[in-house]
Order: C-alpha cells, then structure tokens, then sequence
C-alpha cells in the first residue's frame, strides 16, 4: 500500500523521529541489569516503567517455570470459558491489597478502556481530563460512536469541571483522568475529583497504570513519601471506593501482561457480560499470571524496601535538577521525570548526547505533549543504582550549560530581572 492511501493525521514529528532518531522504534540485543545493548552500545535504560525490578527479581522469574508445567504456556480460553485458578486467587489477592470491594482482571488496560468505558457510560456523558492517557481517549471515542456524550476539561481546571457537571443531560455520568500521570508523574487532587463527582451524582473513573505498585496507604511508620504497599492511588488520599472504578495494570511495576479494575461485586457481574475482552479475547499468558503472583509476594516481603531505594533515587535526580534550575513536570516526586528542551534545540540532537553518553530515554515529541512540554522522560526503577543516577546528572549538568534544557520559571523569572537591570 502507498503512503498517500494512509489518512495524513498529523504525526510529523512523531514521524521524523522514528526516520532519525535512534531512541525510536529500537531493537534491544541485550540485558544487563538496567542496561540495555543496542548493537555495539550499552546504555543505561532510563526508558522502561519497571518501577519495582520485577523483571529482574530471580524470585519472580524462578515462579515461572513450575507454573508452566502445571498449566502449559497458555490457556487456551477467553475468561468466560475458563479460568486458571491463578486468576481468582490474584483477584482476592489484589482485592485484600487494593481494599476495594471486588478485582476484575482482564489482559490490558487499554482493552479495559475500549470496552468497559462504553459499557459503563451507556448513551450518557463521559467527560475527560485533557491529559488523560490517549486509551482513554479512545475508549471514550468508541463510546461516542455507541451513543455517549463527550466532553472534556483543561487538567486542573476543576471550576471548569464542576461547570460541566451542573449542565450535564444526558445520564450516567462519568469523569475519566490519570491517577499518576504518565507524562508529567502528578498525583492528581482526588478527593477534589471525587467531592465533586459524589455532589454532582456521577462516578469516577481513574486510570493509575503508573500509581500501582509505587504510590500506597499513608502511615506515621512509612519508610519513604510513597506510602506503604503500594496498593494505588484511592488508599494512598485516603478516599473510599464509593463512586470510584479504579483501573490499574501489572505491565508497569509488576512486569507482567495483565490489568485489573478495582469495583464493587455487582459492576464486576455486568461486566463479565457486557465487556467484550472477558467474552471473546484471549487471555494473559501463563507466565504472566505467575509473575502477578510471585511479584505480589515480593511486595508483602521487601516492596517497600525497594519502594523506599526508588524513592532515594529519584530524590537525588530531582535535587540535581532543581539545583540546575531546569524544569520538570515533577511536582510530586513520584519516579517519572519530564525534562523538557528549550525551544531552539533540537530533540534528535539532544538524544544523541545522551546516547553518546550512555543513555537512553523515553523521547516526548509533538503532539503527544504540547510544543512547550517536547523533551524527554527518564523514568526510574529500583533495579538502578545511585552511580547510575549521579551518571544521568552528569550529562545534565553538560545539557543545563550549553542550555539545551528548559529552565524552571523561577530561574527564567531571575534571568529576565537581571537581563532588565
Ligand atoms: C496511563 C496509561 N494507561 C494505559 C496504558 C496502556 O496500558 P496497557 O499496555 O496495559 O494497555 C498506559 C501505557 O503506557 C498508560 O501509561
């Protein structure tokens, strides 16, 4: 098929990046720990959401193999035909963690997002956070075209928000954001989101892919600003499940292909009819399902000691670069670090000085983040090491001097005062 018979949708830059840029569309030949061999290169990953190390944990990986003799790579049903018993033995795992009324697993959250949207909203009004995760976006697209109303709210705009509430007409309704952000890391202001939900009778649908497995329930005895057990982010605000579906997914922390909804036992019934991948898809594979467990046993044990090693690690590059005067989106020091170029550099550019140094990140081009926000991600994971980071800083400092990284608006506030002086 020609290029000219694709639907042109804009993605230029994206484009331009998997043409040039090396961070693009990769092949990894190797693993090492948290580096990675792309062709003659090792480089420090800095690109991969295995916040926990689980994919490096021998206790994890050693689950593996006696659960494939008992049950072979794959079960060959979609979960309404059959079920492992691995699956209901992780949802009241996860049901005990969570605190939630009940645990549906499905295989991943965009699949969550394309079915169990529609079937929750009905021909009534969804109305999304502009940043929000482009799955949701498009689960709430396909419930559009099912006959659902959308609308959509700037991030952080609640009075906007609370406008679009009050004018609603078209019932159910539900609200749909990110927990943790997946490009900025913010923990959003839930109990503002649910007050509102609960005041206006709509419910609250939070998608916290990157909040599982790092953020938890707070406590006087907790070793580190995460919270302990990291059991996502309704028990880390201290809200209740009422009026709240929590979506969240193992293939961040957990390593593993399989996604969950946190919902009260009735929702989990209407779903297991009305959600097409628990019909009709294909199931988790096998290894998957044991990693879920063997990872939820090593969150018991030693979770919040590797919690608490990544949340040193992300201090120490967060230190770094508010002492640079660089800007992050990290507001809340959760290990999802955006760094984003000043606007007369160039991206490929500056990756290739990262490569060149040894590293390798998530790049952020337009217009999967607006023009003011294109740079790149580093995200942090309690398989690095302390050397790693001060490394990653070291080329920081390089990039900060020869300006090719954005300065925070305080630092830009005080060059304009001296440039005017
Ligand atoms: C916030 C968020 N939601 C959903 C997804 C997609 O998850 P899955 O791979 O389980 O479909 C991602 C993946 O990066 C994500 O960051």
């Amino acid at each position: 098929m020609t290029r000219s018979k694709i639907p042109d949708v804009r993605l230029h830059d994206i484009d331009d990046l998997r043409l040039h840029s090396r961070m693009y569309d990769a092949v990894i030949d190797d693993v090492d720990g948290r580096r990675i061999r792309i062709g003659n290169d090792w480089l420090v990953d800095w690109a991969s959401c295995n916040y926990l190390g689980l994919d490096l944990d021998e206790e994890v990986i050693a689950a593996v193999e006696p659960a494939l003799r008992r049950w072979g790579t794959h079960p060959g049903w979609s979960r309404m035909l059959g079920n492992p018993r691995l699956y209901p033995d992780i949802e009241e795992r996860m049901t005990e963690l969570l605190g939630s009324g009940n645990t549906l697993l499905l295989p991943t959250i965009s699949q969550i997002h394309l079915s169990v949207i529609p079937a929750l909203a009905g021909q009534g009004t969804l109305i999304i956070e502009s940043r929000a995760h482009k799955t949701i976006y498009d689960g709430c697209v396909f419930a559009r075209g099912l006959g659902a109303t959308l609308k959509r709210f700037r991030s952080k705009r609640f009075d906007e928000l609370e406008a679009l509430l009050r004018d609603v007409t078209a019932r159910p309704v539900m609200v749909c954001i990110d927990g943790v952000n997946s490009m900025t890391g913010d923990i959003p202001d839930l109990p503002e989101y649910v007050r509102l939900c609960r005041e206006y009778g709509a419910l609250l649908y939070v998608d916290d892919a990157h909040g599982f497995g790092v953020i938890g329930e707070r406590s006087p005895e907790e070793p580190s600003p995460y919270g302990r057990r990291g059991n996502s982010i309704v028990r880390h605000t201290a809200e209740s499940y009422q009026d709240i579906v929590l979506v969240g997914g193992f293939s961040k922390a957990y390593s593993s292909l399989l996604a969950f909804l946190a919902l009260p036992t009735s929702v989990k019934d209407h779903l297991k009819v009305a959600a097409a991948p628990y019909l009709y898809s294909g199931p988790s594979p096998v290894a998957s399902l044991a990693t879920v467990l063997a990872g939820l046993d090593v969150n018991d044990k030693r979770g919040d000691d590797l919690r608490t090693h990544l949340w040193a690690l992300t201090r120490r590059l967060l230190s770094h670069v508010r002492a640079l005067g660089i800007h992050t989106l990290n507001t809340d020091g959760t290990p999802i670090v955006e760094l984003p170029i000043s606007p007369d550099h160039d991206l490929i550019a500056v990756s290739e000085k990262l490569w060149s140094a040894g590293h390798y990140v998530t790049l952020a081009p337009y217009p999967g983040v607006p023009r003011d926000e294109v740079g790149f991600r580093v995200q942090l994971t309690s398989a690095h090491t302390l050397e790693q980071v001060d490394a990653l800083n070291a080329v920081l400092t390089d990039l900060a001097a020869e300006g090719a990284l954005r300065r925070s608006i305080p630092a830009q506030r005080a060059a304009s005062r001296l440039r005017r002086r």
